[in-house]
């Protein structure tokens, strides 16, 4: 416990993680902030703040705001305990009707993202559950690849390969890391993430923020020392200055490819200017085309005799928001270059008018995740299994927060799953949910694998 802490200290340190909490300090018309992670925790416990918030609130003339700084730091404090306490001890801390809204209320959404990333990193997302041993029917070997489940973690989550082994034993089938730029940048200026917790969604604009391929270089390399069961892949995006988009995915791939059980091409973020004009078919088949030779190129420099099976399959990930002539075009390229797969879909610049929450939130610029996206990242991923005639591999990821939404991806086209948003409203446990929900489908429709499953609402 001491050491985590003590990890979790020093990381955070590093990397100087400002803290915002928009919900409650908007409502005081006070924003607080902390320079120092540390100084952060023990606010939460003591009641301490930061000297510039202090100041800030007293030439507002605002002097009752320190007793309420107290009192919320000290329930902060109780709260982070219970928090840790209650996720150690495997207690259904996220679902539960208080524990979950006290911690989301209390930790703003980009905190409790690096809160959990430390968390997975240093044993916590599967402490006290002994080895996960996977159901036969949810095995499936993918591009050649053995998958153990087909429930995967999401591009997004562990940005720079910091948590794969905790991941991958808390229940998950893979990882993909990313998405990793070749440059180290840090994204856009916070507040950048915002959970619209009615709505079990999350609008983001994180922008990008990459620790950059060599550091990520450095941490697959001890990955790769590792008897770890799972597949990783590594979803590569450009850094927001990069003229060129070509070269800077081929420097990533060269760096990364022969660490990576697959490759994703991320041209669907909607937060770096541009990207998503790369999926427009003329720009499309040149970007694949270099990817692939620097994918070879890579693979070949550390394994000269290697054969093309046994290089990293490569993935495209596209967006929701696409017209019936993109979907078409991608499709057509993806199929002429010869990539293996597409990743379908990255979140939605879409607002649809069935959500509830606080319309401040709702207006938020950056892509929209989570249930909302359910419907229309489903739909595209049917789209592009009949375009495709169902020669591609495609990972299913939008939305998925349940058994029988991962089953829905399957029958949709899906051979793989992943999810993000729901991670985050479930916590960890969420990937042995999922499993379970997903055989109990599979064995109500006379299924015996998740392989005989894919597609079948197009049969
Ligand atoms: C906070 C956040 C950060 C993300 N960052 C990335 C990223 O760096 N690269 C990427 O390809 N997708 C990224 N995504 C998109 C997810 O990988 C996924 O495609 C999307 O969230 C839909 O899945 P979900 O509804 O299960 O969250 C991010 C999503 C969220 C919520």
């Amino acid at each position: 416990m001491v050491r985590c802490c003590a990890a979790f200290r020093d990381g955070l340190s590093k990397q100087k993680v400002p803290f915002y909490s928009e919900h409650y300090w908007d409502d005081t018309g006070m924003q607080r902030y902390c320079d120092e992670p540390l100084g952060l925790v023990c606010s939460l416990v003591v009641g301490d703040v930061s000297e510039r918030s202090q100041q800030g609130a007293e030439r507002r003339g605002k002097m009752s705001v320190r007793t309420a700084i107290r009192t919320l730091a000290v329930a902060g404090g109780a709260g982070a305990i219970a928090f840790v306490g209650a996720a150690t001890a495997q207690v259904d801390v996220f679902e539960s009707s208080v524990f979950g809204p006290v911690v989301r209320t209390l930790v703003n959404a980009e905190l409790a993202h690096r809160a959990a990333v430390y968390a997975a990193q240093y044993g916590w997302f599967g402490f006290g559950r002994g080895a996960v041993v996977d159901d036969p029917r949810l095995r499936s070997e993918v591009c050649g690849r053995v998958f153990l489940n087909p429930v995967g973690v999401a591009a997004g989550f562990d940005k720079n390969a910091e948590c794969v082994e905790g991941l991958l034993k808390s229940g998950f089938g893979f990882v993909e890391i990313g998405s990793v730029t070749p440059q180290p940048q840090d994204g856009n200026p916070r507040p950048r993430v915002f959970r619209l917790t009615e709505d079990r969604a999350v609008v983001n604009r994180y922008g990008f923020n990459s620790d950059g391929m060599r550091q990520v270089r450095t941490r697959l390399e001890r990955v790769a020392e590792k008897p770890l069961k799972g597949v990783v892949g590594v979803n590569v995006g450009k850094n927001k200055t990069t003229e060129d988009a070509k070269q800077d995915y081929g420097a990533v791939i060269s760096e990364l490819a022969h660490l990576s059980d697959y490759l994703v091409v991320n041209v669907s973020s909607p937060n770096t200017p541009g990207l998503r004009d790369l999926q427009h078919e003329s720009e499309l088949a040149a970007l694949l085309k270099h990817v692939m030779n620097a994918r070879n190129e890579a693979v070949r420099r550390e394994r000269p005799n290697a054969q093309l099976r046994s290089m990293p399959p490569v993935f495209l990930k596209i967006a929701p928001d696409l017209s019936e002539e993109d979907k078409q075009g991608i499709a057509r390229v993806c199929l002429d270059v010869g990539i293996d797969g597409i990743v379908v879909s990255n979140t939605t610049v879409a607002r649809p008018d069935s959500l509830k929450s606080d319309k401040k939130l709702v207006e938020q610029a950056g892509g929209l995740s989570g249930e909302p996206l359910f419907d229309a990242s489903t739909r595209v991923l049917g789209d592009m299994y009949r375009l495709t005639q169902g020669k591609l591999v495609l990972i299913g990821v939008g939305g998925v927060a349940s058994g029988e939404q991962a089953y829905a991806k399957i029958r949709r086209g899906a051979s793989l799953v992943q999810l993000y948003t729901s991670l985050t409203y479930q916590g960890p446990k969420v990937a042995e949910r999922i499993k379970r929900e997903l055989l109990e489908c599979l064995e109500r429709d006379g299924f015996n694998s998740v392989s005989e499953a894919i597609g079948a609402d197009f049969r």
